[in-house]
């Protein structure tokens, strides 16, 4: 599974790197990037979970 965060449209709301902290950092603005597209297997429930509660849709799943 491969995610992306489409950084026009995260604010910062850090709910993914909450939940899946494996998978999301903040950058030094506080906005989120994806630490690498591919997904661990063991952290794709975590990552899914993020992309349904981030609250400006700024998670996209790409495969
Ligand atoms: Fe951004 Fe959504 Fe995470 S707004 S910081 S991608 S929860």
């Amino acid at each position: 599974m491969e995610l992306d965060v489409d950084g026009t449209k995260c604010g910062g709301y850090a709910v993914c790197s909450e939940l899946a902290p494996e998978v999301f950092d903040l950058d030094d603005f506080g906005f989120a990037v994806a630490k690498s597209g591919e997904v661990a297997p063991g952290a794709e429930g975590n990552a899914l979970e993020a992309l349904r509660q981030c609250p400006a849709q700024a998670i996209r799943r790409l495969g």
